[in-house]
């Protein structure tokens, strides 16, 4: 039965790049949607960024620019890492937009209505200076209990005491240093404390969904019923009514009919989801009112990380239910990436950026691969190893799989024009085929990835074996003289191979878009991508095989990873670096070049491709990391200067015989603009800079 299905993935603040972390939950997601569009189901698929909130309107002010400037530039850099990893949203939002406001204000007003809005009159800190009231991020002083100074509002990171703001001693406001004063001001809550809610929420965590499975999972179940009490001695729930409103100054969206309060960001967030299948709708003549129809089929599933269980699996299924929508199917819930066993660690040199790996080269289904290998459906930590990276990629992927084809391939071009012929009963071999598909198919729904994967290079192993028992390269030598049934058993040696490679391609092509859909097109002359049951259609042509996949280069892990950052320098200006003599300085060699040609690079948005004169009687070409400033017709013709001797980089693009210089703030969060250097009239390309 064909199932229409909407998923989405934790809306990103957008105060920040992608990391690692949010590539991997979209990996994760985007497997999934892809495996059940191969099953025929409807998948609606989105994202958006999570643009209010109190960091973001001070981030953008500290940049002296607007709020939304900052949102829309953030936005604006995600379809690279989203296309650079092939994962494909259906559609991608923000909730700073009308449909938010709109399906914000309503879900509130049916709260309301229903009697679950209190408002109370709460005492907190302001900061008088700055003239807002300040979260405990903002709010710093001495720990009340081993006096530590500089310690936040709400714990110390010394002897990880916790507390609340106001027993801080000596505090202070972050943004302005001025002691923080205790203001009263009225505040909205939501009750999740009224016992319909409790009721409910008891209901719906223990529950199971419209497909027969449980909404959650067992660890995620268990913190649920710590939190709704079910675990405890007396059975009360100890839920406490949610502080849902903001007071002015705030990025956010204004509260129906309470001048100068605003949604906190947390409440219009998930609603975001809403907002993003609904604009969706709009652009595809989809009816969004019928998808979120509490008694319709869709169903609804939200991936997340474990930091973010408390606002999925209580407020967000409470606010649904209450304003008579459609609650979530299920919370797919995992956990953190760590590198070699620890939390990664930019300082430590540690930090996995997710544009370095796309711009070394490193291609993105390696990592797709990886990922999926160590995935299950637990709440667990995935860790990134790199030589279990450079090991499952090059023997798994690359040995065990995508072999089979290039070694099976040519027999069958060579000898047989392409064709395949099975000798014997083909139904057992279509139906082998068939059962180890199924089971790859029930683990991706069930997201047992790294399952799934076993099973496939398991299956990829009996391929192999096979095919070396029937020794093909002996059985091909002589072959133009040899019988019809020595022919015939050659062909069906590598039909066979070939035929488990295909299956294999279809298991594999929820996490190998790309290279999957080579197979089915350039290989095997499909017009499409593959479906679940072509792993037991058995081909009968093949084209001329095509080189398939790269290998990983152990030296590209060596790059991945950003040597570890200087101490962050203090905003007043960088500390200078350690002394060095003059040979230190001569290991440089500096040379004025001659920028002859400049282009912009297809698929960058950072990189400007320049081609050089440095007086070498050869030219050079240099990417530089300059696109933000200038635009090719600036530097055409211009001279600057390059470090001459610096080892060839191979990039994503190409390689980059160098680094051209150019100047900035020492803090690259503080866009204070690029400059590059230019020499004064009469340098020469090719002379040395001394
Ligand atoms: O934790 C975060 O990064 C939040 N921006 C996630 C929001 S998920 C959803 F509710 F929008
Ligand atoms: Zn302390």
């Amino acid at each position: 039965m064909s199932r229409t299905i909407f998923v989405t993935t934790a809306l990103p603040y957008a105060n920040g790049s992608f990391h690692i972390g949010h590539i991997m939950e979209y990996i994760q997601a985007d497997i999934w949607v892809r495996s059940m569009r191969m099953s025929g189901h409807t998948v609606h698929f989105v994202g958006a960024d999570d643009a209010h909130g109190a960091p973001i309107m001070l981030k953008a002010e500290s940049e002296g620019i607007t709020p939304q400037a900052l949102v829309a530039r953030y936005a604006s850099e995600r379809p690279q890492y989203l296309n650079g990893f092939h994962i494909k949203f259906d559609h991608w939002h923000s909730t700073d937009t009308p449909e938010n406001v709109e399906l914000s204000q309503d879900i509130y007003r049916r709260l309301k209505a229903a009697g679950f809005i209190e408002t109370r009159t709460i005492e907190q800190f302001y900061d008088p200076v700055k003239g807002m009231f300040l979260p405990d991020r903002y709010i710093k002083g001495e720990c009340p209990r081993c006096h530590a100074k500089d310690q936040y509002g709400d714990s110390c990171e010394v002897c990880s005491a916790v507390y609340a703001p106001t027993e801080l001693i000596n505090p202070y406001s972050t943004l302005t240093k001025a002691t923080p004063v205790l203001k009263s001001s009225e505040h909205f809550f939501f009750k999740l404390s009224d016992p319909r809610c409790v009721e409910f929420l008891q209901s719906w965590t223990t529950g199971t969904n419209r497909s027969g499975s449980k909404r959650l999972q067992a660890e995620v179940l268990a913190k649920t019923r710590e939190w709704l009490g079910t675990g405890d001695a007396d059975g009360e729930a100890n839920l406490a009514d949610w502080d849902i409103s903001r007071d002015e100054p705030y990025f956010g969206i204004p509260i129906p009919d309470a001048p100068g309060k605003y949604f906190y960001v947390w409440l219009d967030a998930p609603v975001g989801y809403l907002a993003s299948l609904k604009a969706y709708c709009n652009k595809e003549g989809l009816d969004f009112d019928a998808l979120l129809d509490p008694q319709g089929d869709t169903e609804q599933f939200h991936f997340i990380g474990k930091d973010i269980v408390y606002f999925h699996a209580l407020f967000w299924p409470a606010m649904l239910q209450f304003s008579n929508l459609k609650t979530p199917d299920g919370l797919h819930v995992h956990g953190f990436i760590t590198v070699s066993g620890e939390k990664m660690s930019k300082s430590r040199g540690t930090g996995i950026s997710p544009l370095r790996y796309l711009e070394i080269g490193m291609n993105p289904e390696w990592l797709r691969y990886y990922i999926a290998a160590k995935l299950n459906s637990h709440v667990e930590d995935l860790d990134f190893n790199p030589d279990d990276f450079i090991a499952r990629v090059n023997s798994d992927l690359i040995g065990k799989y995508v072999n089979i084809a290039s070694r099976a391939a040519n027999f069958i071009s060579k000898h047989f024009d392409g064709k395949l012929a099975y000798l014997g009963d083909t139904q057992a071999l279509a139906q082998e085929l068939a059962q180890v598909a199924d089971k790859v198919r029930q683990d991706f729904e069930n997201r047992e990835y790294g399952r799934a994967i076993r099973q496939i290079m398991a299956h990829a192993d009996a391929i192999n074996q096979a095919f070396d028992a029937a020794q093909p390269w002996i059985m091909a030598k002589g072959i133009g003289a040899a019988s019809e049934d020595q022919k015939a058993a050659l062909q069906d040696v590598c039909s066979r191979a070939l035929a488990g490679f295909k299956a294999l391609s279809v298991m594999l092509a929820p996490v190998l878009p790309v290279l999957t859909n080579r197979v089915a097109q350039d290989l095997f002359g499909a017009d499409a991508g593959f479906q679940w049951p072509d792993a037991a259609a058995l081909p009968e042509r093949i084209a001329p095989f095509k080189h398939l996949m790269q290998r990983v280069e152990p030296k590209m892990l060596d790059d991945l990873f950003e040597p570890p950052a200087e101490p962050v320098p203090t905003p007043g200006g960088e500390a200078l670096a350690e002394t060095i003599d003059i040979k230190d300085f001569a290991k440089v060699d500096l040379r004025i070049a001659r920028i002859v040609d400049c282009q912009e690079v297809d698929g960058s948005d950072k990189l400007l491709r320049l081609t050089l004169d440095v007086g070498e009687g050869r030219h050079r070409q240099v990417f530089s990391g300059i696109k933000s400033a200038y635009s090719p017709a600036d530097l055409k013709d211009k001279l600057t200067v390059l470090v001459a001797n610096l080892a060839p980089r191979k990039m994503r693009f190409g390689v980059s015989e160098g680094m051209v210089l150019a100047a900035s703030h020492n803090d690259e969060k503080v866009d204070a603009g690029l400059y590059i250097l230019e020499p004064w009239p009469g340098a020469q390309p090719g002379m040395r800079i001394n």
